[in-house]
């Protein structure tokens, strides 16, 4: 039974910037199970058939009713089966946020809930379910499982990595209906997620065919704005600009990178000046160290003493000896007109690294670096070259990794990526007569000791 929705205003479809939303239909698939007179925003997102969309902006629009609503939107259709995310289960079952939503919307209809499962069962046969992600290995619960929706509410909490399997792996269409397959999701910027999720929606966006809603507080005629936007004064100035403004760009203070700073470019070119420069890993991956930084080696180079690029970054977490591998092969792929400088760690074990690698890698131009200064201070002059547009990315499979690491830095995780660059750009950019390196004497005794 696919009832109308209540009368709502479309007159806003087509208007400026609203051009991509004009929907294909005006049926708007609907049912006794949402009990909402959507706003204009929620309308336009349940009015997507594409298969990948995300709600985004202030705190308080109607995101999560939007999917929930989203969701619930061809539960009359025997088969169809929905599932919605939050990253941890007590963010769905926290007041106001999506299970007690969906109690309220669904206790007084015909549908069952089977509270071991967290399923919703409707009349048709279809069913709503509710899950989290909140270990690495939580998505292979859903392993063996089909939706044809799958939603996320506060999408910049989740890792893209589950985003990606969960959302799209476990996706079927159903052989006997046309209902769309569809990956939805809601967020505020901010966040672990804030990077892959701007970069995903906000600047791919449509041009990968994924639709970004944007909404504010003005988008929610059902919320009292002022007490709303009274409750956020005590926060700091971005957060409160991310919440209320929907703002994807405002930044915690003292971020040094923009990821639209760096155009993405297909070849490299042919002549240039080049250095690969290797930062090593201090720790291995153990049980007190679960998330340590990457041994990086980072290739860049130089035309002309003003444009630079970035042809290729090399990260692994491993062994000294599988380190020793990689570093070898990677010399030998870049050849021998690539100079090679390795950061040197302080102490007598630095020293002996540097030694060490200088023997391994005889027959290339080989340096040890001894760097000083903050790693903040150290990003300046790289930061200030990309952000006037000097510094180019050669498109490859890392560029996403280190786009968010450059974005997040000084906070995020981890800034190995960062050194690695700051280290590369210094060394292309060092005057020729200043003394920045220091070669050493291989002919010593050296101490294996790696890490
Ligand atoms: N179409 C609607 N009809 C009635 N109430 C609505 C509607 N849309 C939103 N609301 C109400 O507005 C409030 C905010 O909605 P919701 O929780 O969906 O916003 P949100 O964008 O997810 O907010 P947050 O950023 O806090 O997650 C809720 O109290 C909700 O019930
Ligand atoms: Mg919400």
């Amino acid at each position: 039974m696919t009832q109308s929705p209540p009368r709502t205003n479309l007159a806003f479809l087509g208007q400026d910037g609203w051009e991509q939303f004009a929907p294909d239909s005006l049926t708007l698939p609907w049912n006794e199970f949402i009990p909402i007179v959507p706003t204009h925003k929620q309308l336009a997102f349940l009015l997507l058939l594409c298969r990948e969309a995300f709600y985004g902006g202030a705190a308080g629009p109607g995101k999560s009713v939007g999917l929930l609503a989203a969701a619930l939107q061809y539960v009359h259709i025997p088969g169809y089966a929905a599932i919605l995310f939050r990253q941890a289960y007590t963010d769905l079952s926290l007041p106001n946020a999506l299970m007690p939503m969906a109690q309220e919307w669904l206790a007084p209809t015909r549908a069952r809930w089977d509270e071991k499962a967290k399923t919703w069962h409707f009349p048709s046969g279809a069913t709503l379910t509710f899950g989290y992600l909140d270990g690495p290995r939580d998505r292979f619960r859903y392993q063996s499982a089909e939706f044809q929706f799958v939603g996320f509410d506060e999408l910049t909490q989740f890792r893209e990595a589950d985003y990606i399997y969960v959302g799209f792996s476990r996706t079927r269409r159903l052989l006997t209906s046309d209902i769309p397959i569809r990956t939805r999701s809601a967020s505020n910027p901010g966040d672990i997620g804030h990077a892959w999720v701007k970069q995903r929606f906000i600047t791919e966006g449509i041009r990968k065919g994924r639709v970004f809603i944007p909404a504010t507080l003005d988008d929610n005629p059902y919320i009292d704005q002022e007490e709303y936007i009274k409750s956020l004064q005590h926060l700091d100035p971005t957060t409160r600009a991310q919440l209320l403004r929907g703002d994807w760009t405002a930044r915690t203070e003292g971020g040094k990178f923009r990821r639209e700073w760096f155009e993405i470019v297909d070849v490299s070119p042919s002549i240039a000046n080049r250095v690969r420069y290797w930062d090593l890993a201090a720790t291995e991956v153990s049980k007190r160290s679960r998330d340590p930084d990457f041994t990086v080696g980072f290739l860049m180079s130089e035309v002309g003493r003003k444009t630079f690029y970035i042809e290729d970054i090399r990260r692994m977490r491993a062994t000294p000896a599988t380190v020793e591998d990689l570093i070898v092969q990677t010399a030998k792929l870049d050849g021998k007109a690539v100079a090679i400088y390795m950061e040197q760690e302080p102490g007598a074990s630095g020293v002996n690294t540097i030694a060490y690698y200088r023997s391994v890698l005889a027959g290339y131009t080989f340096y040890g670096v001894k760097t000083s200064g903050s790693k903040e201070v150290r990003a300046n002059p790289v930061s200030s070259q990309a952000e006037a547009g000097n510094v180019k990315l050669l498109a490859g499979p890392w560029i996403n990794e280190f786009l968010d690491e450059i974005e997040g830095f000084p906070s995020g995780a981890h800034d190995d990526q960062v050194d690695a660059m700051a280290g590369a750009f210094e060394q292309l950019t060092a005057e020729e007569d200043e003394e920045v390196v220091i070669v050493y004497d291989v002919s010593r005794e050296v101490n294996l000791d790696l890490v």
